[in-house]
């Protein structure tokens, strides 16, 4: 009989954590129904107790989300599993995940207690979860540099207290394979009642070993993997969601009688997904998902591949979701083909957002010769709204050239009312930004600024991302359009909207250190 492993996704915990990657709460629930329809088995929410935000985001996906296993992260304290609990209480499915660094170096340096402490701790914490819920994982912070023998007192006390997933993180990414699938393997061997225990393990990414942590472990008996899309977190991000699952799929001869109950041909829209509401695209030879996964360049490669792709082709694009780069509809297609082709790729679409996305497609039917799958992708990614939007833009004309100072005429709807000025600057999108901020009265900073062309050809639509701060808040706005000029103002006008959005919610954005 094939066992499961189980797939734990923390994009929106731990992967949140990494810089550039906050989300809204809007923004949070897209890749939460995202991550339901992927079949991952568990989504870790967010830390309940570091924000309001947090909270209300483990809250709402808990609400919106049946299918999946909810989390949500507590350290030991009472306070902490209070809360998690508290938003966890409409979890059709509820997890309480609770941890405390096991290692000498954090007992000393950062929590300063003893080992007996950090054992009553556990004791405490375990048995307060599970008053609140069945569903109790406990997790060693540093497992990997903690003394083995520490571990498994550590891990007898959880699972006695009621812990039924034991986690054993390599926090710091300083393991091996083999080091880590010995440790694992010696937990189960001197754990008393470990069979009753799911192992599971969570990487980190620092010496680019967390995938090939990850499956060593799964060799030695893990069987829960927690992992991001994309591979994002902290520093060097967590073991990447799609390289364990496709490793998987891809290798059942080494992973015999094992499975995931992922459905791989929803990784791509996910991937993409987050790097839309990010910003943040993955490198170009990211395995599985980068631009160029599937890329053919060298000849020889390519004769291969014309004769028969399994020369070079260990996996097929269609199998992560990757439409082909075919001809998808023209300008005379109408809103039923348009609505087809979304649910083929996956796109379940509201109301609202289906007319804004239509009339962009026919608006682009217009001015682009072809039209891929990616071009619809990244124009429905654009038309979903994810916050209030005080501002739109209504007009742009943009005037530069060699001999000619770059000059900007924008018109703005502000709370419905039209609004127009013109500004000059260094360059046209300077001179853009510059009339935008007047506009808007926006008193953010700006911090980067992207662009990315969604397809290859001259022709190909630009995708722009934009990233803005005012008083120690951080937002990414993204537009895309044929013209870069026009998907440059859309995401500059996109980002100030979620300042704003954030600005009447109030929503204090404490720090969620660890
Ligand atoms: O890296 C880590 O140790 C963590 C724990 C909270 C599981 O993220
Ligand atoms: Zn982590």
């Amino acid at each position: 009989m094939s066992e499961r492993i189980r797939i734990f996704d923390t994009t929106l915990r731990d992967g949140e954590q990494s810089p550039g990657c906050s989300m809204n709460l809007n923004e949070k629930l897209a890749l939460a129904r995202q991550l339901e329809k992927l079949g991952v088995d568990v989504i870790e929410a967010g830390f309940p107790v570091a924000s309001e935000g947090d909270f209300e985001s483990v809250r709402s996906v808990a609400e919106a989300v049946s299918e999946v296993s909810i989390c949500g992260l507590a350290r030991t304290g009472k306070l902490d599993i209070e809360r998690a609990a508290q938003a966890l209480e409409s979890a059709a499915k509820p997890r309480i995940h609770t941890f405390i660094a096991t290692s000498d170096i954090h007992l000393e340096h950062k929590l300063r207690m003893t080992r007996e402490q950090v054992i009553e701790q556990v004791e405490r914490a375990v048995s307060q979860a599970r008053g609140y819920c069945d569903d109790v994982e406990f997790s060693a912070e540093d497992a990997t540099r903690s003394d083995r023998d520490y571990l498994v007192q550590v891990f007898s006390v959880a699972l006695e207290a009621g812990a039924s997933t034991l986690n054993v993180p390599d926090t710091v990414g300083y393991t091996t394979p083999e080091e880590y699938a010995a440790l694992i393997r010696y937990l189960r061997e001197q754990i008393p009642g470990s069979e009753h225990a799911v192992f599971s393990v969570h990487c980190h990414n620092d010496l680019g070993l967390a995938v090939s942590n990850s499956l060593a472990a799964i060799m030695a008996g893990a069987r829960q993997v927690e992992c991001t899309v994309n591979g994002i977190g902290e520093r060097a991000g967590n073991t990447s969601m799609e390289e364990v699952v496709m490793t998987m799929k891809t290798r059942p001869d080494v992973f015999h009688d094992l499975h995931t109950g992922v459905e791989t041909r929803e990784i791509y829209p996910a991937s993409r997904l987050l790097s839309s509401i990010t910003g943040v695209q993955v490198q170009p030879n990211k395995a599985v998902v980068g631009d160029n996964a599937f890329a053919h360049e060298a000849g020889i490669h390519q004769d291969g591949v014309l004769k028969a792709t399994i020369t070079y082709e260990i996996m097929t694009p269609e199998s992560i979701g990757r439409a082909s780069n075919e001809l998808v509809l023209g300008k005379h297609s109408g809103r039923h083909a348009f609505r087809n082709r979304l649910l083929e790729l996956g796109l379940d679409v509201l109301d609202d957002d289906f007319e804004r996305a239509f009339k962009r497609f026919k608006d682009l039917a217009d001015t682009k010769k072809v039209i891929y799958n990616e071009d619809i992708e990244v124009i429905v990614a654009d038309s979903v709204v994810t916050c209030d939007e005080r501002f739109e833009l209504l007009d742009l004309t943009v005037t530069s050239g060699n001999a000619t100072a770059p000059m900007a005429s924008v018109a703005i709807s502000v709370d419905g009312k039209p609004h127009k000025t013109v500004a000059t600057g260094v360059g046209p999108v300077d001179a853009i930004f510059k009339a935008i901020a007047e506009l808007t009265d926006t008193e953010s900073e700006l911090i980067r600024y992207q662009v990315h062309a969604v397809t290859a050809g001259l022709d190909a639509q630009g995708e722009v991302s934009v990233t803005i701060e005012e008083n120690g808040r951080r937002v990414i706005g993204n537009g895309v359009h044929e013209d870069v000029m026009v998907a440059s103002s859309r995401a500059y006008v996109h980002a100030i909207n979620k300042l704003e959005w954030h600005k009447r919610r109030r929503d204090v954005n404490e720090p969620k250190g660890i």
